[in-house]
């Protein structure tokens, strides 16, 4: 399925492709692209066979170059104000969606571009990733959640200095850094994300999106209502027909046939 800057597959048995296709601009987010990644996204989350999402930029060159700065540079200050609304209504989703999401970081993930890269609930890269928030340098700040994804995922040190040096940050120190899950060659990232989404899709689907959300909503509350909130979910998992069969199947000896039940 094509949207006008997005390419929609399922390119393996309960995995769903998004390629943003905006080559001529690297691919970069103006509203159209963040209007069409909600409606794909709302459709992957309503479509229970969609089990893992993946998400890419098309090209060689670019994941995504950042918001599309000729879009911004008319924009008004409550203009953009509704577009750092309309940015942050689309990482929220993909934080909450019911699968996990994974973004294959083909080239420049910069500013808006690193922010969709952060949202997804983590990044596999190829060794031509190049990460960065360079929006001080346009005399802004980021405005799709990166002060504060970078923090929780890197640290506050580090995301001070990316945020207001704009230093690019490679493959390599993407990794070190704790940025991306795997570094792989360029022709491997599809692979990879395939192996990823397909070790996913094979586990019982109500525990993969419950455990999703302990992480994703965790995050946000202290330690102690946390845990309190992974053993009131933990008991809720052990209501499934598929807790059942995983715990029977392993016992058994023989492959689990989960039901997403
Ligand atoms: N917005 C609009 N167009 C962009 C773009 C962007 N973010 N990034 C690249 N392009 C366009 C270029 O204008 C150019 O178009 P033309 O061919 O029509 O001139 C085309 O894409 C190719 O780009 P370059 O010629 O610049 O390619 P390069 O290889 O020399 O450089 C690059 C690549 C380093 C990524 C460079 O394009 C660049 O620095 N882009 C801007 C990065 C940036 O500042 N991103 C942050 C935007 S602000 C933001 O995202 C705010 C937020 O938090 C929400």
């Amino acid at each position: 399925m094509a949207h006008g800057t997005l390419r929609v597959t399922d390119p393996a048995p309960g995995v769903r492709l998004l390629t943003i296709h905006r080559p001529q601009a690297l691919n970069a987010l103006n509203p159209q692209v963040l209007r069409e990644l909600m409606q794909a996204l709302a459709d992957a989350s309503g479509d229970a066979s969609v089990r893992a999402l993946l998400l890419t930029g098309a090209g060689e060159k670019a994941f995504v170059a950042g918001a599309d700065i000729a879009a911004m540079r008319a924009m008004s200050a409550l203009e953009g104000r509704e577009f750092a609304v309309q940015g942050h209504a689309l990482m929220r989703a993909l934080e909450m969606a019911p699968f996990p999401a994974i973004a294959l970081v083909n080239g420049y993930a910069l500013g808006g571009g690193c922010e969709l890269a952060l949202a997804c609930d983590f990044i596999v890269a190829s060794e031509k990733a190049v990460f960065g928030q360079p929006e001080v340098g346009l005399g802004i700040v980021p405005g799709f959640g990166g002060t504060q994804r970078l923090t929780r995922l890197v640290g506050k040190g580090m995301a001070v200095e990316l945020c207001t040096t704009g230093r690019q940050v490679k493959a390599d120190e993407a990794l070190r850094i704790g940025l991306v899950n795997h570094v792989v060659a360029p022709a491997a990232l599809l692979d990879k994300g395939l192996e990823l989404a397909g070790q996913i899709a094979q586990k019982a689907p109500v525990a993969v999106k419950l455990a999703k959300h302990l992480v994703q909503r965790g995050q946000d509350m202290d330690l102690a209502n946390a845990n309190a909130f992974e053993a009131d979910v933990f008991g809720v998992a052990f209501g499934t027909d598929d807790r059942v069969e995983g715990m029977g199947a392993f016992l058994e000896k023989r492959k689990a046939e989960f039901r997403g039940r």
